[in-house]
């Protein structure tokens, strides 16, 4: 093994021990008599001193010979003292070169030298090297595990639905299209029509965390083509109160618990995340235009609220509300997709929500017309053909309980958990309008 100890398990009770650390060259200083070396792992940083006196005459010859973001491997005692920068240092005995770095350098992991988003993107493996980027992607790995830990927490069952598709869910128009043989196919939008299904079985409450695939046309900071879904339903529920309180419960934990598993990467990115309080406000869609129309915005009953719009809103809420988070519920049906039920009072509106984090749209959902007479009378208005929804139909056929749920985008999450400008910072290799490669 050529390491021990990671930079940052190495404490005092280890002076005067042998250790192995591993990792990139970050930096090397050389004073003539005395030679520095700083060496970055996943954790941090290291320093390794190499007094000319103290250490072999070879190792002393190669430190000045290294690059920057070598691989190497550095056998040696641990030395804590004040002199040291932070706060100790190794005294190599061994040291070794496991990767040679070619130079110049795609782009500077150090940060000093401002690079392009599209320059990063086109160089990730060198752009996550710098801690304030692998920061995010280990903030987006402990979103995944509380939100997964919070499913099975609340009796949620973990499914797979297929990707590959035969018909749309949400609007025609985002589709990617796919030859399947001698069939036309389409890469799923959403498992909407899946995870419906399984409340047909008697499972109860799933959840699924899987990519979806919009072909969305234009350059956008929040759009991605392929991005990461957290969708969750769930049955015998009364009505779509039920699916925001579990909703804004997940949420909340998943902020919590990367204020409290994260400290170090929030303190990277130089972000202070704000303690979520529950409940989340509920803002109608009717009192939605209001604060707007208040705020010099118009928008016609009926029609959705656009980016301006929920910015402003968003902005209200902050200020007004001191609520990053909120719901707009209760939207026009004509706004929302064929699977949503209407109020049976109130036919013109739906028993829809989304969920906003800082003037953002990051969830959809709502509760779910169960009966089947209504929801194929809902495919026909939205000018879909019921037949081909009819392995969906079926499963209303034969005892289907009155259920609902939503689609968190993961992305969208983390991006306005961390007040991050761009989508593209949080997804790894971002697929967008121009982007395919790496
Ligand atoms: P859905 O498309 O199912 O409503 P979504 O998550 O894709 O859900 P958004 O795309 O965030 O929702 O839509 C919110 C608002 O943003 C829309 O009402 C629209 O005004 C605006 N919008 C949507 N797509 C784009 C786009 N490609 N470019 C600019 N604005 C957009
Ligand atoms: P909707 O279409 O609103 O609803 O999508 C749900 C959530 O998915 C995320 N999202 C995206 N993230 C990044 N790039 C995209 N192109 C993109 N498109 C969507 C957003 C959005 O809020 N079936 C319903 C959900 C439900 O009712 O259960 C649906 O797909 O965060």
């Amino acid at each position: 093994m050529y390491r021990t100890h990671y930079s940052s398990q190495i404490t005092e009770e280890l002076n005067g021990q042998k250790v192995k650390v591993a990792g990139w060259v970050w930096e090397i200083k050389d004073l003539g008599g005395i030679k520095f070396l700083w060496i970055r792992d996943r954790e941090g940083i290291v320093q390794v001193t190499a007094p000319k006196k103290k250490v072999d005459p070879e190792l002393f010859r190669l430190i000045p010979k290294l690059n920057a973001e070598d691989v190497i491997a550095v056998e040696g005692i641990v030395n804590f003292t004040p002199k040291a920068k932070l706060g100790f240092e190794i005294l190599p005995e061994r040291l070794e070169v496991l990767s040679r770095a070619e130079s110049p350098l795609p782009l500077d992991p150090t940060g000093k030298v401002k690079a392009e988003l599209d320059t990063r993107l086109d160089n990730r493996f060198m752009d996550v090297r710098r801690p304030e980027v692998m920061a995010i992607f280990k903030i987006r790995s402990t979103v995944f595990k509380a939100v997964r830990d919070f499913f099975h927490g609340e009796g949620f069952v973990e499914v797979h639905t297929p990707k590959i598709i035969a018909t749309a869910t949400e609007g025609g128009t985002e589709l990617f299209p796919m030859k399947y043989f001698e069939k036309d196919a389409f890469l799923a939008q959403s498992p909407q029509l899946y995870k419906q299904i399984m409340m047909a079985t008697g499972l109860d409450r799933v959840y699924e965390i899987a990519p979806i695939f919009r072909a969305e046309e234009h350059n956008t900071t929040r759009h991605l083509n392929e991005a990461w879904s957290i969708d969750a339903e769930m049955a015998f529920i009364e009505n779509e109160e039920e699916v925001m309180s579990l909703l804004e419960r997940l949420v909340a934990h998943a902020i919590e618990y990367v204020r409290e598993h994260n400290a170090k990467e929030l303190e990277a990115l130089g972000f202070e995340l704000e303690e979520p309080r529950l409940p989340f406000p509920r803002v109608t869609y009717e009192r939605a235009l209001e604060i707007l129309a208040d705020l010099g915005k118009t928008i016609e009953w009926g029609e959705d609220i656009d980016t301006e719009g929920e910015k402003l809103l968003g902005k209200y809420m902050l200020e007004n509300e001191n609520a990053p988070l909120y719901f707009i519920y209760q939207y026009p049906s004509e706004a929302k997709p064929f699977y949503i039920m209407k109020y049976d009072d109130r036919p013109e509106i739906s028993r829809s929500f989304d969920l906003e984090y800082r003037g953002i749209e990051i969830t959809s959902g709502g509760q779910r017309e169960h009966r089947v007479d209504v929801l194929i009378e809902q495919i026909r208005e939205k000018g879909l053909n019921p037949e081909s929804f009819e392995f969906y139909l079926k499963a209303f056929r034969y005892g289907m309980p009155p259920h609902g749920g939503f689609g968190l985008g993961a992305e969208r999450l983390i991006k306005q958990m961390l007040d991050i400008n761009n989508i593209r910072e949080v997804i790894l290799f971002p697929r967008d309008r121009r982007r395919l490669t790496p």
